[in-house]
């Protein structure tokens, strides 16, 4: 029998990640290949024009899974009975605007969003936040949606840990697809930490660990000052050199990886392969508790849990602490800014 369509949110889908993102979920990326699904697309009024013709392209396109379109300016007639939420709407940083201008802007954006979600979404939506500041939009959206679940609001640091599985790859020429259980730890920014310490490929000898492989350490990091190796300023300075090509942000590998942390998150993870997450704090790792922090997580039933007991040498409890800070800064600058 066919599965009900799933109701799927996507904020700011005039822009250029919603624009990759839109055709993704409609073909069954994000959801599976027999998961039918609504497209609620929202923008504001100025991009209302764009919103209509990415409409437009939608039923050009004649995509067998999609079951309807509903592009809007109104957030209650979005956010109305969704099952999934991908919030990417955001208020870009512009030359000379200070860090808290930005916060200040998509803070009050994501608490308004927040309560119209808490009461027009579905019981039990799911919420991935990508626009940024990422995180911090997250715990804003968590602490004005009380009655949403803290299990059910996260956000995108899997573009991170993708990054980090594709630089693996390149380096030791094997396939991306052979190398799993990379974790990216803390913020989506230039502080978070990606951690190949568990990193594995899989090889015909069984899996071996990256750091065996690779067998380079100052590739990854010098010990004695503490410094970061090519590989971890590679991953944490990646958007950066994607604008620096592209004259735009990365969009197409946003949207990959929206689809693929929704996909993990409502259909699991496969046993032994860990992914990164942005969830609330649970005080896990000692990462302080309260805060939306990237953490390895496997996913089983709909539901995420973050993986315990990994060992932390010195450099990555530094490394943790550090974008911990960070987290706790920025959290302060969106409470003063709703001040
Ligand atoms: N977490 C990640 O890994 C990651 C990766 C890439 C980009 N990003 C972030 O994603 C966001 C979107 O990137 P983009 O390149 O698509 O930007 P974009 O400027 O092309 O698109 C953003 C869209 O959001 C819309 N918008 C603005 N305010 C809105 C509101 N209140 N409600 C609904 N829509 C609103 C804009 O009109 C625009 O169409 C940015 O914040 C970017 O920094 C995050």
């Amino acid at each position: 029998m066919a599965k009900d369509p799933v109701r799927v949110l996507v904020t700011g889908a005039a822009g250029q990640i919603g624009y990759a993102l839109v055709p993704m979920i409609a073909r069954g990326v994000m959801l599976g290949a027999d998961q039918p699904v609504i497209l609620h697309m929202l923008d504001i009024p100025p991009a209302a024009e764009a919103l209509n013709g990415v409409k437009m392209e939608l039923v050009d396109a004649a995509f067998p899974l999609l079951k309807g379109v509903v592009a809007t300016t109104d957030a209650v007639e979005a956010c109305t009975g969704v099952n999934v939420a991908v919030m990417v709407g955001g208020f870009p940083r512009k030359e000379g605007m200070e860090r808290k201008d930005v916060m200040s802007k998509n803070v009050s954006i994501y608490k308004s969003q927040a309560s119209a979600l808490e009461k027009h979404a579905a019981p039990n939506c799911k919420v991935l936040v990508v626009a940024n500041p990422a995180n911090t939009n997250a715990l804003i959206l968590k602490e004005f949606a009380p009655s949403i679940p803290e299990k059910n609001i996260t956000c995108l640091t899997r573009l991170d840990h993708n990054r980090a599985l594709g630089q693996i790859s390149e380096r030791l020429s094997v396939q991306v697809s052979d190398v799993k259980n990379v974790i990216i730890w803390g913020n989506h920014s230039s502080s978070q930490y990606p951690d190949v310490n568990h990193a594995t490929v899989s090889t015909p000898a069984g899996d071996k660990p990256v750091r065996e492989l690779v067998a380079d350490d100052a590739w990854y990091n010098e010990l004695e000052t503490l410094l970061n190796g090519e590989f971890i300023s590679t991953v944490q300075q990646r958007g950066a050199a994607i604008i620096k090509a592209r004259k735009l942000s990365s969009a197409l590998s946003a949207a990959s990886s929206a689809c693929d942390h929704i996909r993990d998150w409502v259909l699991g993870t496969p046993e032994g392969t860990f992914v990164s997450m942005g969830v609330y704090s649970d005080g896990s790792y000692n990462v302080p508790a309260g805060l939306i922090y990237s953490f390895p997580v496997t996913c089983k039933n709909g539901e995420w849990s973050i993986v315990q007991g990994l060992p932390i040498d010195e450099f990555s409890r530094k490394k943790l602490d550090l974008t911990a800070e960070e987290l706790s800064e920025e959290k302060a600058l969106a409470y003063s800014c709703l001040a």
